[in-house]
């Protein structure tokens, strides 16, 4: 692709910018392997043959809607049609059946509303617009007329916009794999449901993404050999354990954490949380609140989407008390016991965080406060117990929050 082909002086080109990425302009004179280029933004500069590229200069203005029709497929081409679209407000472009979707930052809901999905359904490939419904419907119809599993591949960097789009492939699968006129809950519905309760668990605002999610999912809607949706698996991998202990600004911890702090007066009671700059796992960064973010709204719509799941009550709070027990362990400290390299409870505040930890998890206090003081070393001779130095105490006391909040997770 970075073959030089035919550049002669008067040639269109694409060369690197420190600024801008690529800039295109003309080639006015060639000599040995250094090529001059009057751009198209007034400057003129010196490059070398092997890293300009040439410009189609037949493309339309608007770009094509299929990478494969560009003259030259490479980056300054590939980038600059997707500029010429997103600023047509074409995020979708295909590169044969590949689908490059470019984040909008801004809703579009006419995208994405049941006309849109009318129009897609049965449409052949690439009739229509680029769009994500068209690579759910080919896939939804592979399946239907193969008998076979199929699956979407759903990549990008952080913030790219991935979560959105996985979201929209499935309701496109559940609109066309609904049943109409079932009672009560419908298995797409808690498909579709099962989304917000991931986010706000594992789901945190990061320089990138205001909603980061810190694991990677594996959404397996399954549908009977009527293509309607029968059941529904979603697996997840690889929490961001460090997240739950250790922040830094202009970060958060994960979104549940502060929901449950804005949580209705009975439920903050309830559960012994209050304002989050109370808690060490919270505090170490500045960052609370996250723009265009309800985190009261958010709570109540958790608890909603976790009864539409089939979570119970008593599930749920189960699951709250873990996430305020956490906290609370958080603003557990020690200092020097009286043994050397030993630890104990520093203060009286340390103390009624540790009983209210065991309240909340429904644990022996005395249990859990040795548990985080000393260590239990397995010897073929037995077991043998060692106290631990205040900093290897507070190591042990991170580890117990990471672990619980991961398994937590993958309950
Ligand atoms: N199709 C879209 N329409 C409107 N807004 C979008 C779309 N895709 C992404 N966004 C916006 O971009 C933000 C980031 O997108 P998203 O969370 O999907 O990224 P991601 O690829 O999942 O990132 P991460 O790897 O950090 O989880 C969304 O919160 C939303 O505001
Ligand atoms: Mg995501």
């Amino acid at each position: 692709q970075g073959t030089p082909v035919n550049i002669i002086v008067g040639s269109q080109v694409w060369l690197e910018d420190p600024d801008e990425a690529w800039v295109d302009g003309e080639v006015t004179g060639i000599k040995g392997a250094d090529v001059t280029v009057a751009t198209t933004n007034g400057k003129t500069v010196v490059a070398s043959l092997a890293s300009i590229y040439p410009k189609d200069t037949e493309a339309p203005p608007a770009g094509v809607d299929d990478m494969t029709k560009l003259a030259y497929l490479h980056e300054p081409g590939v980038l600059h049609n997707l500029a010429c679209r997103y600023g047509l407000n074409e995020i979708y472009t295909y590169t044969g059946n590949i689908l490059i979707a470019v984040n909008p930052f801004q809703r579009l809901p006419h995208l994405y509303d049941v006309h849109m999905m009318e129009q897609y359904k049965g449409a052949t490939f690439g009739e229509l617009s680029p769009h994500l419904f068209a690579i759910a419907d080919s896939c939804y119809r592979a399946m239907i007329n193969e008998h076979g599993s199929q699956s979407i591949l759903v990549s990008g960097e952080s913030g790219a916009g991935k979560t959105e789009t996985t979201k929209m492939l499935m309701r496109y699968l559940a609109f066309m794999g609904g049943r109409s006129g079932t009672e009560g809950r419908t298995v797409e519905q808690q498909v579709l449901e099962s989304n917000p309760v991931l986010e706000a668990f594992g789901n945190a605002k990061t320089v990138k993404n205001n909603n980061s999610s810190r694991f990677g999912k594996f959404v397996e809607i399954q549908f009977d050999k009527y293509g309607k949706i029968s059941g529904a698996a979603v697996r997840t991998y690889l929490l961001e354990r460090s997240r739950v202990c250790q922040v830094s600004d202009p970060e958060r911890n994960y979104h549940c954490f502060y929901m449950l702090c804005s949580a209705p007066p009975e439920d903050v009671k309830r559960f012994k949380v209050g304002n989050p700059r109370s808690f060490h796992y919270l505090n170490q960064t500045s960052c609370y609140e996250v723009a265009n973010v309800d985190d009261a709204r958010e709570y109540l719509e958790t608890r909603n989407a976790m009864d539409i799941v089939g979570i119970s009550q008593e599930e749920q709070d189960a699951i709250f008390r873990v996430v305020a027990a956490i906290l609370h362990l958080g603003n557990i400290n020690f200092s020097k016991g009286k043994e050397i390299d030993s630890s104990r409870l520093r203060d009286e505040k340390s103390i009624n965080h540790l009983k209210i930890v065991a309240e909340l998890l429904m644990c022996d206090e005395k249990l859990l406060e040795d548990s985080l003081c000393q260590r239990v070393i397995v010897t073929p001779d037995g077991n043998i117990t060692k106290p631990l130095d205040p900093d290897s105490a507070l190591q042990s006391r991170d580890a117990l929050a990471k672990t619980v909040y991961s398994r937590l997770f993958d309950w």
